[in-house]
């Protein structure tokens, strides 16, 4: 073979390739990441992330719960785990990602946060950028990833909110509980862009006291804030078993499976997942820790 036809032989070999790379770029699947979060904390969001997440697990998803919660009751406890290492271990880069997974034995990966996420915007390029690789590695591992973001409106909170797919927020009846949800978007849509969030209304009497809860908070949305959209995702009963399961150490889901709370709980992870990839943003850049630092930065 004369050079000339050797280099467009490599030439159209490469062009082959990377045609079939775009084409395979296009195909992959990302996994949904969405963040629960809360103006208020106490309102349920590490119960119903650990919940949804065995939900979705028996419904064939591939699950992953990023626990960036420095809340009282963190997600390993809920799953009665005591993990060894946390997410600290992987910006020290003195663990892999896989190393400090923990596995539930619903086959759910957990990865624990302890205080490796009490300041983003405090780590080095270095360690975001391992940090960054190593969340790579999720994206052949799961369907669908849970952020447990925790309660409030510190930076860390807003950041992961910003960066999720899909931004769900936990609320209560309370009127601390609503001011405090309403205050959390106002802030997300203000400093980050956010328009899009989801309601869930947790610890109601009634579907109606859910409703008034997301009508007061959509009132308050379009008067004020006028690009931004709430969308009723569901409600959870007020339930004694909840709050037994978690006395157990247990998810209600496991304990009692049969009560309102869990069917509530079961509706809404259908939801979820019906309602597929609509309002999500496009998660082909380099995935969901990107994001998060690109609004960090
Ligand atoms: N549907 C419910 N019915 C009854 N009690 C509930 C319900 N949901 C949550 N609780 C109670 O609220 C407590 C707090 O729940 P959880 O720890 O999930 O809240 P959180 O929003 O994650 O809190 P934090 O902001 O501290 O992270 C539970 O231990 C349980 O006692
Ligand atoms: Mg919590």
């Amino acid at each position: 073979m004369d050079q000339a036809k050797g280099l467009r032989q490599i030439a159209k070999t490469d062009a082959l390739a990377k045609s079939h790379g775009r084409m395979a770029s296009r195909t992959k699947k990302f996994p949904r990441v969405f963040a629960v979060t809360s103006g208020k904390g106490g309102v349920g969001k590490t119960n119903i992330v650990g919940n949804l997440a065995v939900a979705m697990t028996q419904g064939g998803k591939r699950v992953v719960i990023i626990d960036a919660d420095v809340g009282l009751a963190n997600i390993d406890i809920v799953f009665n785990l005591r993990p060894e290492f946390s997410i600290r271990h992987v910006v020290s880069a003195e663990k892999k990602l896989d190393q400090v997974m923990v596995k539930t034995h619903h086959g759910i990966g957990i990865v624990p946060g302890g205080s490796g996420f009490s300041d983003l915007t405090q780590l080095n390029e270095g360690e975001k950028l391992t940090l960054l690789s190593e969340f790579e590695t999720l994206v052949d591992q799961a369907d669908i990833i849970f952020v447990d973001t925790g309660a409030g409106i510190s930076s860390n909170v807003l950041y992961f909110n910003a960066a999720a797919d899909e931004c769900i927020v936990v609320a209560t009846t309370e009127p601390t509980s609503i001011t405090d949800a309403y205050a959390l978007m106002k802030v997300m849509s203000q400093k980050h862009g956010t328009r899009y969030f989801k309601l869930i209304v947790n610890m109601v009497d009634s579907e109606k006291e859910a409703k008034r809860v997301y009508l007061s908070l959509s009132n308050a949305l379009d008067k004020f804030l006028k690009n931004v959209v709430l969308e009723y995702t569901g409600y959870i009963p007020f339930d004694r078993q909840l709050q037994r399961a978690v006395q157990k150490r247990g998810l209600l889901l496991d304990e009692f499976p049969d009560s309102k709370a869990a069917n509530a709980l079961e509706i809404i992870a259908s939801n979820l997942l019906k309602n597929g990839d609509k309002n999500r943003s496009d998660g082909n850049l380099t995935f969901f820790m990107n994001r998060v630092f690109q609004v960090a930065m």
